[in-house]
């Protein structure tokens, strides 16, 4: 099958992308709104793009009704956001705070997770994830408008936490314990237990 984006349905469109381009890792953002509310949801539109300074992007898209989601609205606010780790264990957690609640709802309680302070940054971490990005908002993008178009949030990260048990002998996070999954098309997702190893050319 074939399918020109321009002239199609927009959610044929992003099942396909969602589905072709995979596996994609998972964000789950905490954010702060200025009325103090902890948010926190799952985004697989979502990457690092360079490390000097360190970067990460992520997008919160429009809404079905071409509105901004919670998380877009508190980084326009407030201009930071933590990146914390979707690991095997949490993975049902994650899905959970995917649910849209009101602004004055908070997805920590609902999922009964909990939140410890960040150092740089005024949105906590997620204190059961063993990594978190704490991040500054350099840039936000919009491209496109109505529903699913994208919000660039490019943010660079300011402090960088990885539980200790996580590292491998060399002080780095070793995938074998970190265990984080990924969001496939449909409602897949997927472990990333099933490793192989290639040394650099
Ligand atoms: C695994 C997973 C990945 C998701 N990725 C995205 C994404 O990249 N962009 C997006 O806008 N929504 C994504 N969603 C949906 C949001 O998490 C959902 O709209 C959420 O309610 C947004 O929360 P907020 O309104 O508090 O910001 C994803 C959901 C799940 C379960």
């Amino acid at each position: 099958m074939q399918l020109e984006p321009t002239t199609a349905n927009v959610l044929d469109a992003y099942h396909l992308l969602t589905g072709v381009v995979t596996p994609r890792p998972i964000a789950w953002v905490t954010t702060i709104s200025p009325a103090g509310v902890v948010n926190l949801a799952p985004f697989s539109f979502f990457n690092v793009f360079g490390a000097n300074p360190p970067v990460v992007v992520f997008s919160p898209t429009n809404k079905r009704d071409g509105s901004k989601k919670d998380t877009l609205l508190n980084v326009q606010a407030t201009g930071e956001f933590v990146v914390n780790v979707s690991v095997a264990d949490l993975a049902e957690k994650v899905n959970l705070t995917s649910r849209e609640l009101p602004p004055d709802q908070s997805e920590i309680e609902l999922a009964g997770l909990h939140t410890t302070p960040s150092l740089k940054v005024k949105p906590p971490r997620v204190a059961e994830a063993p990594a978190s990005l704490e991040c500054r908002v350099l840039q936000i993008v919009p491209v496109g408008t109505g529903a699913i178009a994208a919000n660039l949030v490019i943010g660079e990260v300011v402090m960088i936490h990885v539980a200790d048990e996580m590292l491998d002998a060399h002080g780095r996070p070793d995938p074998r314990k970190l265990r984080t999954v990924a969001r496939l098309g449909s409602d897949f997702w997927c472990h990333t237990s099933d490793l192989f190893e290639q040394k650099r050319p």
